[in-house]
């Protein structure tokens, strides 16, 4: 949370504002004190100068189909999705990037609310996009600017969830998408939002997956690890030591698919670290961190799981499923899930 412990708000137009409760000066600190322990976790990767321009080259990268997949599967089923939402819910998305399946969402949201009450001709939903790099907050509502919905952007950390929901109103209906789900620790991302999600709340998030015949997993892999080491996803990886003046030959990029152990049995995970070349230096505010060569800096991971796996932790940590969105060759899925009371 705010190192300062206070939280900025700014009105963006009439019907829009935003509350920083995660700053710019707080995420800096957090990337020094990170370097230090040698670790650079994923959120780092889409904050800093770039890190806006560096997701969105990498989400329309032909090497990185990730999210864009997950997207079509979106659209294809929109309507049967917006069946399962009551009208009148908020709607908050976190690790919202530039709000591009937010905006496909809320319209319909906004479609649905008016076809139930057309008399009115007024929507009462409210919409709260987050995520950690404040420049996507802004793209986010910009997107839906004209969609006559309240809007409050918030910038934070997901791991901040029980300060975040203290601006949203009940009840909501809570997405994480672009295959977010997966870059945490299954049990702990499940009770953080099991914590602090409400009775009458919906869970919605998506996420890619491994098929389940292991000749498909083999080729899976394979194409999980294309995607991961592409050219482009290891430039992204690699940015934030690049933009402080390291050169891509300081450095290795290394990433691999392991199979590691949990409370379901054995779940794929991919595992990513730089390996440093050279003794560097780098300059950062008032402060100089050093690596010396044979450094190893460990990143962060995303999980693989199959759909069965998904549907084991939501079940150990207290979610039924209310309906799931499978694409034809069980790759993406897209789930709607509600907590067990
Ligand atoms: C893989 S991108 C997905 C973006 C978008 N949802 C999509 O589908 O294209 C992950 C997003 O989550 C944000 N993010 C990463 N870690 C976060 C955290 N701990 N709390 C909030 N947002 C986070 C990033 O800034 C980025 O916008």
């Amino acid at each position: 949370m705010n190192i300062t412990g206070k939280v900025e708000s700014r009105q963006v137009s009439e019907n829009s504002e935003i509350i920083v409760v995660t700053s710019k000066k707080d995420i800096e600190e957090k990337f020094r004190q990170c370097l230090k322990n040698h670790e650079l976790p994923d959120y780092l990767l889409y904050t800093g100068a770039r890190g806006t321009k560096n997701w969105m080259e990498l989400d329309r990268a032909e090497t990185f189909p990730v999210a864009r997949q997950l997207k079509t599967l979106l659209e294809r089923n929109l309507e049967s999705i917006m069946r399962f939402i009551p009208t009148g819910m908020s709607f908050v998305s976190v690790g919202v990037g530039d709000g591009e399946k937010e905006k496909i969402v809320l319209e319909a949201l906004v479609r649905k609310n008016l076809a139930e009450n057309p008399t009115s001709g007024k929507v009462s939903i409210s919409y709260y996009p987050i995520d950690i790099n404040g420049e996507f907050v802004d793209l986010a509502l910009e997107k839906v600017e004209n969609l006559p919905v309240g809007k409050k952007g918030i910038v934070g950390f997901i791991e901040d969830m029980a300060t975040l929901k203290k601006n949203w109103r009940l009840p909501v209906l809570f997405c994480i998408l672009g295959n977010t789900f997966c870059n945490y620790e299954p049990e702990f991302i499940l009770q953080l939002v099991r914590e602090n999600l409400e009775q009458e709340d919906l869970f919605f998030f998506d996420a890619n997956l491994l098929p389940t015949e292991d000749q498909e997993v083999r080729a899976a892999r394979k194409s999980i690890l294309g995607a991961y080491s592409s050219r482009e996803n290891a430039l992204f990886n690699m940015y934030p030591l690049l933009q402080y003046g390291m050169v891509p030959e300081d450095f290795d990029f290394e990433l691999s698919l392991a199979n590691v152990k949990s409370r379901i049995g054995g779940v794929y995970r991919t595992r990513k670290n730089l390996y440093i070349l050279k003794d560097t230096e780098l300059a950062i505010g008032a402060e100089t961190i050093s690596f010396r060569k044979g450094d190893v800096i460990r990143m962060g991971f995303t999980y693989k799981y199959t759909y069965d796996q998904i549907t084991a932790f939501l079940d150990i940590c207290g979610f039924d499923i209310l309906k799931a969105f499978l694409s034809e060759d069980r790759t993406n899925a897209i789930i709607l899930a509600k907590k067990r009371m």
